[in-house]
């Protein structure tokens, strides 16, 4: 065999061996596989478990599986204009175990929902009215962005920060998204910095930010949206 071939195959296992383990990595991050028909979230239950303990099986009827939850707008947040209404396991105890999560996002005309990362879930979002200007932060810090329009899909993938906004003066927007957790759990970016409780040292948001000044701080402080 020549020495090129061997090296073709030799780069080809390597590559093989990556993915696989890649794969593997990504299986072992995604919400655990349910070991049951289903488990309907026990959502009041005070026991503490990686997940929510199921009510029993005896107890379900075909209502549990489904919820009015999403027909309405939530959360609404005049400020910023967006309101994140999301079915998840506390909320929609059916989906407990299941993997997976639905919001359905308002936006006011020029409504914002603002910088914000999901620890444990990847989200796909779908424009089901108006337009959006969304995008999303690497790791390295390249900013991707679009306008989407009705109809249109978009990803963000887990954990990294990203936003939407409603780019038309007088229509408002409606988005549904879909995430492959069973609660994908929520960091909005500035309110952890600014808004946090207790608050974090005033020396470590001046030299973070890198503003000296005290009362610049304390007028940023005060202005920071709490979420
Ligand atoms: C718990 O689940 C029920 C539905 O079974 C729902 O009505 C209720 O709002 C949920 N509680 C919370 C805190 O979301």
């Amino acid at each position: 065999m020549a020495e090129s071939e061997s090296l073709m195959i030799f780069g080809f296992i390597l590559g093989f061996l990556v993915c696989t383990a890649q794969f593997l990595m990504a299986a072992e991050a995604a919400d655990a596989d349910p070991l049951q028909d289903f488990c309907i979230a026990d959502n009041g239950s005070q026991i503490t478990i990686n997940g929510f303990p199921c009510i029993p099986m005896s107890d379900v009827d075909a209502s549990a599986f489904a919820t009015s939850l999403l027909r309405q707008p939530r959360n609404d947040n005049p400020v910023q204009g967006s309101a994140v209404n999301l079915a998840n396991a506390i909320t929609f105890p059916a989906l407990n175990t299941e993997g997976l999560s639905v919001a359905r996002i308002d936006y006011r005309p020029r409504g914002l929902n603002p910088p914000h990362l999901h620890p444990l879930g990847t989200e796909v979002l779908f424009v089901a009215h108006g337009t959006l200007l969304v995008g999303f932060v690497s790791t390295s810090k390249r900013f991707y962005t679009q306008v989407l329009k009705e109809g249109d899909l978009f990803v963000f993938p887990r954990a990294l920060p990203h936003f939407q906004f409603n780019v038309d003066q007088r229509l408002p927007a409606l988005a549904i998204s879909s995430f492959n957790s069973q609660n994908p759990g929520v960091v909005r970016i500035v309110p952890s910095l600014l808004a946090a409780q207790p608050p974090l040292p005033t020396e470590v948001l001046q030299i973070a930010l890198g503003i000296r000044d005290q009362q610049e701080l304390a007028r940023l402080i005060a202005n920071a949206p709490t979420q």
